[in-house]
């Protein structure tokens, strides 16, 4: 397998240049067109790149699809589009309502159990693809299960889970994240499920916003090549039994919205559109992504011409993305999305589905939404057209993984809970993700004996692993819910001896003196969606969130022992004063279940050295902007200290606390 990188993406850049200012007469080109687009739509579409090496169709293949989808009802192609959730619906369901995929969501297991094992998961899903065999069909269409491993196959306990993908932008390694990705795949299959929903592909501008973490950076170009190394990891070829289907999301603008509110309004020009926002895709869809998901965001061309929510944009779903960028594969909505488009509601939304939306998360409501957009076909609300373009599209990834020749969950990997596992690529991952912002003299730990631990987060496999760990915010589990993996405290007490570190999670009335270095690990709590946002005009610093951090490091500075502080975050935060506070400062992000591997990069072991580098820039303010703005920037992107090269760093002007930003 290869990775296409720097020669891609300048081809890429290059068709843009060239299509930029193209005629809107070339859109005619694009399939489906359910009437014209407006002036103001196909200025849009004719700014996007045309993609140029798309897959060619196979002609038996395409005849197939065709005469499958001729023999089928309308519930019956409806319930190929429909995804309801696990939680909501039986095999016997799935067989009697022809549904074509289910998902499960963050936190979403078994029964609801959140210690299924590998069998479990595997059990559950052989019983969903055997109930979609068993169908009154002519020909049985088996059933893909779509699932958020977008650090690992992180719902799963006993899964490891890799460096959220903040950390993995930082390490910008795209042989690495190709790896991860395969690893990643494996332990998909081996709960018996054969979609992972990732990579994320925002390009993120704004910081307060709470999926930060989920993308690898704020420049384009990395997240264009982290992102079609993902893929080629996930998928493989994919039809072999390590392999499963990706997905691109989501398209487009997430990263980029107003104030960096979740599922809020991108106000980019049209150019930042294409350029930032769009270049997580053209990657993802020259490594063949099966799958692209809509975003929950809205966009208002230059924060002036409203385009609407996403999930109803037709110009970049249809026009873009199956137009424009050829995409061939399925095109899924993100969780009851559809219901936030002016006139839709959760179960029903004829907007989205011509808009060109081919799978719909509909979680709960899947059975009103299968009638009522039955009924929407019927009265003409939707033409037939595009339900079968739909159902066309969901058959052609279906056949293309190979799952007609191989329906079952059945496979090398399915039920094998080793194969969940994954200690060393994660400790690898960790190494290569963590950045050293400062560094006066005390790192490498080397000649150090006694230590102090302090820190909620020494201690925590929650802190380190962020959102989207066996729970959807990562919340509500606690160390016994990890039985694989090694916390930061751990990891130190295995380099130095467990009788030369001590731990003390607030560290009051703990005596520094006899110790040679302390180490506070400190750190965010966990969110995800929803909830991670830091909403203006809260401040964006770390000590005004988590003041415990701060009093902390109060406790320790300055007190003739060397302070080391390791910072858990899900992005790039104002940090001066704890800076200042410390003699080394690292930025772990969060790094998953094997955060011990810090330890062996503070020890020096081995001569392991820090090598990562930020992929978002460092903020000097508590109230950023947005857009990284050069002035803002205390580390820009690019930044990141090691040992070969010795560098100090002196008293930073700290910004006085407030307690609102203007
Ligand atoms: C998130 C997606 C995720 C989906 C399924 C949504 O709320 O935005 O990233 O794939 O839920 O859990
Ligand atoms: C998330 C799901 C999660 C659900 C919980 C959704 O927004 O995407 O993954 O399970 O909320 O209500």
């Amino acid at each position: 397998m290869k990775i296409r990188s720097a020669a891609y993406l300048s081809s890429a850049a290059t068709a843009l240049l060239l299509v930029g200012c193209g005629p809107a007469a070339m859109i005619s080109t694009t399939p489906l067109a359910l009437g014209g687009w407006s002036k103001d739509e196909a200025e849009v579409i004719a700014a996007f790149p045309v993609r140029r090496n798309a897959q060619i169709l196979d002609a038996a293949r395409e005849r197939r699809i065709a005469d499958i989808v001729a023999g089928m009802t309308l519930e019956q192609k409806i319930g190929q589009m429909a995804q309801p959730s696990i939680l909501s619906i039986t095999p016997d369901e799935v067989r009697q309502f022809y549904i074509g995929s289910v998902l499960n969501g963050g936190g979403g297991w078994p029964q609801g159990k959140k210690h299924a094992t590998a069998q479990d998961w595997a059990k559950l899903a052989d019983s969903y693809a055997k109930a979609s065999l068993a169908t009154d069909l002519a020909v049985k269409i088996p059933l893909i299960w779509g699932t958020d491993a977008v650090h690992g196959h992180n719902n799963v306990v006993g899964a490891t889970t890799f460096p959220h993908n903040i950390g993995l932008g930082a390490a910008n390694d795209p042989e690495l994240m190709q790896r991860i990705g395969r690893a990643t795949a494996r332990q998909v299959r081996a709960t018996g499920i054969n979609w992972a929903f990732a990579p994320t592909l925002a390009v993120v501008q704004n910081q307060r916003w709470g999926r930060s973490y989920e993308g690898y950076s704020s420049d384009p170009t990395i997240v264009a090549s982290l992102g079609g190394a993902m893929v080629h990891g996930l998928q493989g070829n994919l039809t072999g039994d390590g392999d499963v289907l990706a997905s691109g999301k989501h398209f487009a603008g997430d990263g980029g919205t107003f104030q960096g509110v979740d599922q809020g309004e991108n106000r980019a020009s049209l150019t930042d559109y294409v350029a930032i926002h769009g270049a997580g895709y053209y990657s993802a869809l020259d490594a063949q992504a099966a799958t692209v998901m809509i975003s929950y965001n809205s966009w208002a061309r230059g924060g002036t011409q409203p385009h609407g929510k996403m999930h109803g944009n037709r110009a970049l779903i249809t026009g873009v993305l199956k137009g424009r960028l050829a995409f061939d594969g399925l095109v899924v909505s993100d969780w009851n999305a559809i219901e936030q488009i002016p006139g839709c509601e959760r179960d029903h939304c004829p907007q989205a589905v011509n808009a060109g939306i081919d799978l719909f998360m509909v979680p709960e409501n899947w059975k009103t939404f299968i009638t009522q957009t039955a009924l929407d076909v019927r009265e003409g609300r939707i033409p037939m057209a595009r339900i079968d373009d739909a159902v066309t599209r969901i058959l052609r990834v279906k056949l293309r993984m190979g799952l007609f020749e191989r329906p079952t969950s059945a496979g090398r990997y399915t039920g094998d809970s080793t194969a969940l596992v994954e200690r060393e690529l994660a400790q690898e991952a960790v190494r290569k993700s963590a950045v050293l912002l400062k560094n006066n003299g005390v790192l490498p730990l080397s000649g150090k004996k006694r230590i102090l631990v302090v820190g909620a987060g020494a201690d925590s496999f929650a802190r380190q692993s962020g959102g989207w760990s066996l729970t959807w915010q990562g919340d509500e589990t606690d160390n016994k819910d990890y039985p694989v993996g090694e916390t930061l405290l751990g990891g130190l007490r295995r380099v130095y001896g467990a009788a030369n570190v001590s731990y003390s999670l607030d560290g009051v009335g703990t005596d520094p003196r006899g110790y040679d270095a302390v180490v506070a690990v400190i750190g965010e709590t966990p969110y995800a969606e929803m909830k991670g946002d830091v909403r203006f005009p809260a401040p964006l610093s770390h000590s005004a969130r988590f003041p415990e951090d701060r009093a902390l490091l109060d406790r320790f500075a300055g007190k003739g022992v060397p302070v080391v502080t390791v910072l858990y975050s899900g992005r790039t935060t104002y940090a001066t004063d704890l800076l200042n506070r410390s003699d080394a400062f690292v930025a772990g992000f969060l790094p998953g279940t094997e955060a011990g591997a810090i330890a062996d990069l503070l020890g020096g072991r081995a001569n392991l050295d820090f090598s990562a580098r930020l992929s978002f820039a460092w903020p000097n303010t508590a109230c950023p902007t947005g857009g990284e703005p050069v002035a803002e920037a205390l580390l820009p992107r690019g930044f990141g200290l090691s040992y070969r090269v010795p560098f100090l760093t002196g008293r930073l002007t700290e910004q006085a606390p407030i307690a609102s930003c203007p």
